[in-house]
């Protein structure tokens, strides 16, 4: 029997949330959030949910994204199929070949990334890349009008990847699409379960964003709307631990423990907010690994530019496989992830937020 972790991340990860249509995600987290003190979206759609602590500042932020990565009907063909624009950055080879779902007003429809057949191809062309460009979705339409009518897809209906979650060896790590980033969603929903209500020294503010995949839109809109003191964004981390990728192009492993971003394309973390994780993780006991990756754009780099500007650290999960179907996990990684911002969010009173946002040389 899944227990209430697994059957959340199962219940996250099979929801539908492309980029700009995180509708079905936002309706699961405004349960998760339920005791918050106030419950509303910015003008965009990210949710900002607040749970009063027994101070009113500092104000601090916890953020994760809703959306996921998918495609979006640009056109139906003559005679039924689909082509479409891409929703996040995929690998061409990643979107052939694959079942997904299209999302209409009426329902969701199934359909395939069809795939030119081996028989018919040249020993040179067998090798080569399908190109998104070219590739289409096969619903089963045998025209647009069928496509249209009988089917309901329109332009600009969007489509995720058909693939549900499921437990892995046993229930210790877990395969599903969208971990990036409902794996960070979780480790929030969990963090404020263990966090007694009123059992923190500040306000935290907790954030599910839209729209990150395609330029962190959401959590510029956000992180104004709740002009933070200081702020953790939580996200799906780079694991390097299978065959083919190096630790040259990431270091995170599963099973490592939560860990944190030092350099990204998109941020560097603030240095004192970085060794406060880290001293705290090590007073724990609590496993804690570092990334430092030459790619990769996250949420924290646009709330750590809002207005004047905060400290922010990126708190992550590892997770394999990223921007594809499927996804692997460890569980005690997002337990450890949890854990730890918990404990953050417990210890983060009003002196030491000051301490943290201060730049003064003596440390
Ligand atoms: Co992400």
């Amino acid at each position: 029997m899944p227990d209430a972790l697994e059957t959340l991340l199962a219940e996250l990860t099979n929801a539908d949330g492309p980029t700009g249509f995180e509708g079905p995600v936002r309706a699961i987290m405004r349960r998760e959030w339920a005791a918050a003190s106030s419950l509303e979206t910015d003008g965009l759609g990210s949710l900002i949910a607040r749970f009063p602590g027994t101070q009113e500042r500092p104000r601090v932020m916890v953020a994760a994204h809703m959306d996921e990565l998918g495609l979006l009907v640009r056109r139906i063909t003559d005679d039924g199929y689909l082509k479409f624009e891409t929703l996040g950055g995929w690998l061409d080879q990643a979107i052939v070949n694959q079942r997904w779902r299209v999302l209409t007003r009426s329902g969701a429809v199934p359909g395939v990334t069809g795939i030119k057949t081996v028989h018919v191809m040249t020993p040179e062309a067998r090798g080569q890349v399908f190109k998104k460009q070219d590739l289409f979705i096969d619903v089963g339409a045998t025209s647009r009008e069928d496509a249209a009518e009988r089917l309901g897809i329109r332009p600009g209906d969007p489509v995720v990847p058909d693939s549900l979650f499921q437990p892995l060896a046993g229930g210790t790590r877990y395969l599903a699409k969208a971990w990036d980033d409902r794996v960070g969603l979780a480790v929030i929903a969990l963090a404020l379960r263990e966090l007694d209500a009123g059992g923190h020294p500040n306000e935290v503010v907790a954030v599910a964003t839209v729209q990150e995949e395609v330029g962190l839109r959401g959590a510029q809109t956000s992180a104004h709307a709740v002009q933070p003191d200081l702020a953790i964004n939580v996200e799906s981390g780079v694991a390097a631990d299978y065959p083919g990728i190096s630790q040259d192009e990431a270091q995170e492993r599963l099973g490592g423990g939560p860990g944190i971003f030092l350099h990204d394309s998109s941020m560097l973390p603030n240095l004192r907010l970085r060794d406060f994780l880290a001293d705290l993780a090590g007073e724990l006991g609590l496993a804690l690994q570092y990334n430092v990756l030459s790619g990769y754009g996250q949420d924290g780099s646009a709330i750590q530019r809002a207005f004047a500007g905060a400290p922010v650290v990126n708190l992550t999960v590892p997770v394999r496989y990223l921007h594809s179907h499927t996804g692997v996990v460890q569980r005690s990684d997002i337990e450890g992830a949890a854990r730890l911002l918990a404990e953050v969010l417990r210890r983060l009173d009003a002196d030491t937020v000051a301490r943290l946002r201060s730049f003064d040389d003596e440390r």
